[in-house]
């Protein structure tokens, strides 16, 4: 802990300016003093030390109040780094590394055994990923293997932009890498190549979908949907096990089992009820983190009641993703009493985001079929 750390925009400059080149700079001598340097990746910052250094990688824990058995990320600059630092280089790893590299996927394979036990906290296995993004690359070819996991406190909503690491971590970081917001803005995906076939540990930007059509069927651990008891999960990937992304304030989260009318129906039900049943010992407002679809079928007095975010709209679920981290960051600052959310549809990028969404819940309400029958079959809504 040595002050606030150094910002440097790097946003709109490109590799071949000064000021570009120098903030690398900077950000590579923090690295090699051992110092620790956010920057920013493809998915969510990244809180980086070198991955040879021990002390370095002891820092992250302290700074991150990260539990001392969660393993770190190394991200390299190529499919070739992460080879030398894996005892073995699957098929699997091989056919998914040519396809989604640079890119958020990270796979675990075994280790050499040249990188510290700090990083892999005594595990035969090591996480490694190539990121897609300009200054991450850049960093990784001049200073080598980082292992960075996501620049937030543990448990706290990940850092989509350079404010967030800011807030939560400013006083740890040598240098901050500022390259505006995240575009994909969840997770890596985290897949073990290790077993056959290979398991889905933590769903993210790279969609169940997108790895089965190369390397054909993957198997998605429980942990990876992040349904039942989250401490109660025979967890393969120790970081699934804890309460995660979590915002300050109370979450509770409908499971919707569709999204048509009905499902809109039983989130107003379920607004309605807590609003009625809560709001006088409630001095504060509820927020809705929601799609378009969802808020543009409240009516709007009850809609006008609600602090709100609008995550887009169903048909862009990428987006949607994009936008979840920061929308729980925003609600962070309201002084709302309490955040209520609902699931996507399970598919695609929607995994990912029910994942955090689960994690972060203080709160989880099934909507069973009967809630969310057509009305006109049950003869008129119920309210
Ligand atoms: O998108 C990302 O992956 C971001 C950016 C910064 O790259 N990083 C990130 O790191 O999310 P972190 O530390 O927040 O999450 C790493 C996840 C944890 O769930 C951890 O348990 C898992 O990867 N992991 C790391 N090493 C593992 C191993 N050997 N076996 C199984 N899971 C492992
Ligand atoms: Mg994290």
């Amino acid at each position: 802990m040595n002050g606030l750390a150094v910002v440097y925009e790097l946003a709109g400059l490109t590799p071949g300016q000064p000021a570009f080149r120098a903030a690398i700079a900077a950000a590579a001598d923090a690295l090699r003093r051992g110092l620790l340097v956010a920057f920013p990746t493809e998915t969510v910052y990244g809180l980086g030390a070198s991955a040879f250094d021990g002390d370095a990688i002891a820092r992250v824990f302290a700074a991150k109040g990260r539990p001392a058995d969660n393993p770190l990320i190394v991200h390299v600059d190529s499919a070739e780094t992460a080879k030398s630092l894996a005892a073995e280089w699957p098929d699997a790893a091989e056919s998914l590394a040519r396809a989604f590299w640079p890119g958020p996927l990270t796979l675990i394979v075994r280790h050499n055994g040249r990188l510290p036990r700090a990083v892999t906290v005594g595990l035969p296995t090591v996480a490694l990923r190539v990121p897609n993004q300009r200054i991450a690359l850049e960093l990784l070819r001049q200073v080598g293997p980082l292992a960075a996991p996501s620049a937030n406190l543990s448990g706290r909503p990940s850092p989509t932009r350079a404010e967030h690491v800011m807030a939560d971590l400013g006083e740890w970081v040598a240098v901050i890498l500022d390259d505006g917001p995240c575009p994909v803005g969840v997770e890596s995906t985290v897949l073990d190549v290790t077993v056959r076939p290979p398991a889905l540990l933590r769903p993210g930007g790279v969609t169940p979908e997108m790895l089965e059509k190369v390397v054909g069927k993957v198997e998605i651990a429980p942990e990876a949907r992040a349904e039942g008891d989250i401490s109660a999960l025979a967890a393969r990937s120790p970081g699934t096990r804890y309460r995660h992304y979590a915002p300050r304030r109370p979450l509770h989260l409908l499971e919707l089992p569709g999204d048509g009318a009905a499902a809109w129906r039983s989130l107003q039900r379920y607004l309605v009820t807590l609003k009625e049943t809560e709001a006088p010992v409630l001095p504060a407002r509820i927020a809705l983190l929601a799609v378009s679809e969802a808020w543009s079928a409240l009516p709007a007095s009850l809609r006008d009641e609600l602090i709100g975010f609008d995550l887009g709209p169903l048909s862009e679920p990428q987006a949607v993703a994009a936008r979840l981290y920061q929308a729980l960051h925003d609600l962070d600052r309201d002084p709302v009493a309490v955040i209520v959310a609902h699931t996507l549809p399970e598919r695609g990028v929607g995994l990912a985001v029910n994942n955090r969404l689960r994690r972060a819940a203080t709160r989880i309400v099934a909507c069973d079929a009967h809630d969310t029958r057509d009305p006109g079959r049950e003869g008129g809504a119920r309210r």
